[in-house]
């Protein structure tokens, strides 16, 4: 059988090794209280001693869930030991870790996106905000700040004063030092994956996903809070523009600029007026839109993240399943503002639902499932369409109990009206 390690700790690595079980034999670095059931989780952090680690144990292929890893560098070191690993280089990965950096590649390469200036002066970004002639009007600091680091300002003042503290380095350290000053886009919002090996790309079913923490999309950000796939909110004709003018000029765009692209592409998308614009680039699958993607996929998984490792996406094709998957993500307490008291997690039967549980945040203590993490676990129903899929992710989160325990009721709602 062959071996898989899967980098990162959450639902959506869980997903990932649950629907490639069959397939391979699967490692964890490090795994969660409930990947052990199907896995092997190992507790190695060092980039090179993973690697080592691969090589020793004749690991097949390794995947990389979170960003982190990737834009530290995790895939050119396992490069460098001639592993085969599937996510982007620490160059490629900045298309997420700097807003900068992919703003000014969009524009570049004439990808559609908010028009916007970058700048670490105070009194430019001061004068383009005078300038613009509409409100809201976004402030988005450079680097990676956990989903936080984008503020909507209905005035010009308090777009002063997002830029400004900033700026200064008061709301988010280094990571604003720089600072996106752009123009609000006013549409709906998709979330589109693309498998690729550099060159080539496999477009997944698009998701919506739900990031804040309270019904009616109130509330702070989150991580996200469900999600579902297919949308039926994307049309054959916006899965065309999506492919002709953002992947195909970014696959082009990041080879001219040396750095390939390999691994998910996550795009970000506002769909104003039918037309698509990029908000923002992530390398890697999103968390919860991977839990409904992986059990949509109809042909091998394992190849695939593999062949879309080794650069040979061309060779196979990836078959989807004419099915839809809703995920509602249960977390704890006090999600997302502080950790929450470790909480015993039990599950009734759930043999007469059509779904699966994708643990994140949970740990096992003195034998028992705990919920400890923020997000914990996400069910995930099925069905033929978006209401009965639905349905059937209610059903389940019924089934699952743990102190604290909160969720959306109203996932899916703009494909269910
Ligand atoms: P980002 O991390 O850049 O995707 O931004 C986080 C969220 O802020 C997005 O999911 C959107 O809901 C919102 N957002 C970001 N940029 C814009 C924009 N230019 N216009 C409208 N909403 C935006
Ligand atoms: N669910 C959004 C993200 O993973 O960034």
């Amino acid at each position: 059988m062959k071996k898989v390690l899967i980098v990162g700790s959450g639902g959506r690595e869980y997903s990932i090794g649950y629907f490639l079980k069959d397939e391979a034999e699967i490692f964890y670095a490090p795994g969660n209280g409930a990947t052990d059931k199907f896995a092997t989780n190992i507790d190695i952090k060092d980039f090179e001693e993973l690697a080592n680690f691969a090589k020793e144990n004749q690991i097949d292929l390794t995947i990389v869930g979170p960003e982190d890893p990737l834009v530290n560098g995790i895939v050119d070191i396992f490069k460098s030991h001639n592993l085969t690993v599937f996510g982007p280089s620490a160059a490629a990965a900045r298309l997420e870790g700097s807003k900068v950096y992919m703003k000014n590649f969009l524009k570049k390469y004439n990808i559609p996106t908010a028009k916007y200036i970058q700048t670490e002066d105070k009194k430019e970004a001061f004068e383009f905000i005078e300038s613009m002639l509409k409100t809201p009007i976004v402030v988005k600091a450079d680097g990676l700040c956990a989903g936080k680091g984008v503020i909507i300002a209905l005035s010009k003042e308090e777009a002063k004063k997002a830029a400004s503290d900033m700026l200064s380095g008061k709301s988010f350290g280094d990571a604003g030092k720089k600072v996106i000053v752009e123009e609000f886009l006013d549409g709906y919002e998709l979330s589109m994956f693309a498998i690729c090996d550099g060159k080539d790309f496999v477009l997944l079913p698009a998701a919506q996903d739900h990031k804040r923490l309270l019904d009616g999309d109130k509330g702070p950000n989150t991580g996200g809070m469900g999600a579902y796939a297919p949308t039926p909110l994307a049309t054959a004709e916006i899965y065309e523009k999506v492919k002709e003018r953002v992947i195909k000029p970014t696959l082009k765009g990041m080879q001219k600029e040396g750095n390939p692209f390999e691994g998910v592409l996550f795009i970000g998308l506002m769909i104003v007026d039918n037309e698509p614009y990029v908000l923002e680039y992530n390398v890697r699958f999103g968390d919860p839109e991977c839990e409904e993607l992986m059990p949509l996929i109809d042909s091998s998984l394992y190849d695939m993240f593999y062949y879309g490792a080794t650069k040979e996406l061309d060779k196979i094709d990836v078959k989807i399943k004419n099915l839809t998957a809703v995920g509602i993500v249960c977390a704890s307490e006090n999600y997302p503002y502080s950790s929450s008291t470790p909480a015993e997690i039990t599950v009734d039967h759930l043999n007469d639902c059509n779904g699966y549980i994708s643990y994140a945040g949970v740990k096992k203590i003195d034998g028992k499932l705990m919920a400890t993490g923020g997000r914990v676990l996400v069910c995930v129903g099925f069905g033929e369409n978006v209401r009965k899929a639905r349905d059937e992710a209610y059903n389940i989160v019924d089934k699952v109990h743990f102190k604290g325990k909160k969720y959306r009721k109203d996932i899916a709602y703009q494909a269910i009206k």
